[in-house]
């Protein structure tokens, strides 16, 4: 486990090829201010770097202590009354910037809930491929009850969830348990709170059988074709997957399931010296 940066409000933790990233200022439920915002739009940053060279396959975001995340730091927002105009555009500016970087990163990334995800928390988890969450979490865009609105993570959440639930919740800032996110779709997988991280390793596991280039160029599909019509999106849609057939990663992979054999990418997952790991991915063309 190498640990790569270092941040004041944000600890990481690198496993093989799996960043961890925690949200650490438990005092304040991992609230975001302007410093967080900043540092995670440079570990995104750093990600996207390290995803091209193959060093980061998967992320996994996760909160120190007993929320996930409470969202936009209600002390800082109620300081920038002392703002002028432009600086509240260009913080609320970062902050969407922020979210667009996570969202787009190349890579899979994880969402890990336990307590809560309220607010830009529930913005945050919206931006995660795949949100995991324990039982007991609590979810809202509780942002009216403050009387402002979800306004920056509102692209975000709408692509998760939908424009019938997000009437409903983005109207009454109600709180929703993790049974209901998963009916919406924010959250995947619910568990109880001991099987969270198991959960989440099962699909940590699962993202590193697959070809890195192969699931970033699918996650960049979703937005490509969401929305348009068969016949706009067919030559956009035909020329990715002739560029996969093509590309070495793509070869290497139909390669590998016609020879009964690993793809080399799940070599690359690991300690070379785990071979348990290999063998266990073995045949795994799912
Ligand atoms: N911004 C700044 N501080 C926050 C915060 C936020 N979004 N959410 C919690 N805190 C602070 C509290 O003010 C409290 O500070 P204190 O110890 O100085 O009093 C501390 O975090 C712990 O909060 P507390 O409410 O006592 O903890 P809890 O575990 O009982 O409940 C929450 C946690 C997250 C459920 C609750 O704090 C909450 O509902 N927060 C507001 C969430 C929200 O609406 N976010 C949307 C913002 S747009």
């Amino acid at each position: 486990m190498v640990p790569v940066v270092t941040y004041q409000f944000l600890s990481t933790r690198r496993d093989g090829t799996v960043e961890h990233l925690t949200l650490n200022r438990p005092d304040v439920r991992n609230a975001f201010n302007e410093h967080v915002i900043a540092e995670l739009t440079a570990w995104a940053a750093e990600v996207r770097q390290q995803a091209a060279q193959g060093t980061i396959r998967v992320a996994v975001i996760g909160g120190a202590g007993k929320m996930f995340c409470a969202g936009a730091d209600v002390t800082w927002m109620s300081k920038t009354i002392h703002y002028s105009e432009s600086e509240n555009l260009r913080d609320a500016t970062a902050m969407s910037a922020m979210f667009a970087a996570i969202d787009a990163l190349p890579l899979p990334v994880i969402g890990r809930v336990q307590g809560a995800a309220l607010g830009g928390g529930a913005g945050l988890a919206a931006v995660c491929d795949v949100v995991v969450a324990e039982d007991a979490a609590l979810f809202g865009f509780t942002e009216v009850k403050l009387g402002i609105l979800p306004a920056v993570i509102s692209p975000f959440a709408l692509a998760k969830i939908g424009r019938s639930a997000a009437r409903e919740l983005f109207l009454t800032g109600a709180r929703f348990s993790a049974d209901r996110a998963r009916e919406i779709g924010l959250v995947h997988v619910v568990v109880p709170a001991a099987e969270l991280d198991a959960a989440v390793d099962q699909y940590v596991r699962e993202f590193l059988a697959g070809g890195p280039e192969a699931i970033a160029a699918a996650k960049a599909l979703i937005p490509t074709v969401s929305g348009r019509s068969i016949a706009d999106a067919t030559p956009i849609t035909a020329a990715a997957i002739a560029a996969r057939r093509v590309s070495p990663e793509g070869q290497e992979g139909l390669k590998a399931f016609l020879e009964k054999r690993a793809p080399s990418w799940s070599g690359r997952v690991l300690d070379t010296k785990d071979t348990k790991h290999t063998k266990d991915t073995k045949g795994d063309h799912s």
